[in-house]
């Protein structure tokens, strides 16, 4: 058989057994898959790389660790976000491509800022591993950032991820956004702070056995029935934090908009709540603005 009819029929055997296995995008994943046997970052059917011997059993491996459910990301060792890869690997929650659209507003804050002779200072609360930050200096030159989070295992990923970025601009320190004095340094200096906490209620357990059995449980669950006790703590560092004008963007679930409207109008710290939607049009994210003190 020709290369290119040996790989579309292993692509199209393996979308077959992932869809079989209930993997949400199996032609995506199969593909992704392949061009990871294969070595290459793009695979493009229509003009395949010369194909080794062992390509449909290289494939088969990689397969059946995915019909098991194991994340992409673990198996290909990487995440896309934005205009980054990160290097991730289990204990780590993987990045969302909604968190992507959640980014945007920073990114803008951040480029305005630059563009007004600024080095705008950026804190990316529960930053896992540090994607939204670090998009934020790699798309920004001249922005500088801050992420904490409480587990380690996540900040020497994100780390090592600011050093392979090639960026001095970045921080990235274990700490937990439960405690007062967090960032004490920089309070009331902060141009944005954004972040996505953990925000699941406690009875929502997800399905999908990638979250369910991978994403570490801390990263998750937000805390209390509905879950933003965690969240309330991440608002409540952000009136500490920023200065007066200051953006706050926070993600959180479809569910929780007028919640979390409701949290920020509570402070009195914040000027009118605005909630954003996701590309599948659920209310995904909150941006307000520090009144001043
Ligand atoms: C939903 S993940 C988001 C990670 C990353 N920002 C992203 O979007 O991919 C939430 C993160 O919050 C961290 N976290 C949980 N409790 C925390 C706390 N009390 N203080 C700081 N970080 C916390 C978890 O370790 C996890 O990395």
């Amino acid at each position: 058989m020709r290369d290119d009819a040996r790989l579309r029929t292993a692509v199209a055997s393996a979308t077959a057994r992932l869809a079989d296995a209930g993997v949400p995008s199996p032609r995506v994943d199969a593909i992704a898959l392949a061009e990871h046997a294969l070595g290459v970052p793009q695979l493009i059917l229509a003009v395949p790389p010369a194909l080794p011997a062992d390509f449909e059993a290289r494939l088969d491996e990689l397969v059946r660790r995915r019909e098991a459910r194991e994340p992409l990301q673990h198996i290909v060792g990487f995440a896309a976000f934005r205009r980054l890869s990160i290097r991730v690997g289990p204990g780590v929650f993987l990045p969302r491509p909604e968190t992507e659209i959640v980014t945007q507003p920073a990114v803008d804050e951040a480029r305005r800022l630059v563009a007004d002779g600024r080095e705008p200072l950026i804190v990316d609360l529960c930053s896992g591993s540090g994607v939204i930050g670090l998009s934020v200096v790699f798309e920004v030159p001249g922005s500088r950032v801050v992420g904490i989070d409480s587990d380690p295992t996540a900040v020497a990923v994100s780390q090592a991820a600011a050093v392979a970025a090639g960026s001095g601009a970045v921080r990235m320190e274990v700490g937990d956004v439960r405690d007062p004095g967090l960032l004490a340094d920089v309070a009331g200096a902060v141009d944005v702070v954004i972040s996505n906490p953990p925000y699941i209620p406690d009875d929502a357990v997800p399905l999908d056995p990638e979250v369910a059995d991978h994403d570490p449980h801390g990263a998750l669950f937000g805390g209390g029935a509905d879950g933003l006790d965690l969240p309330r703590h991440v608002v409540a560092a952000a009136v500490r934090l920023l200065g007066p004008g200051g953006l706050f963007v926070m993600e959180h679930a479809d569910v929780q908009g007028a919640a979390v409207r409701e949290l920020l109008d509570r402070t009195g710290a914040f000027g009118p709540a605005s909630t954003h939607q996701d590309l599948t049009g659920r209310d995904r994210f909150v941006t307000a603005r520090r009144r001043s003190p």
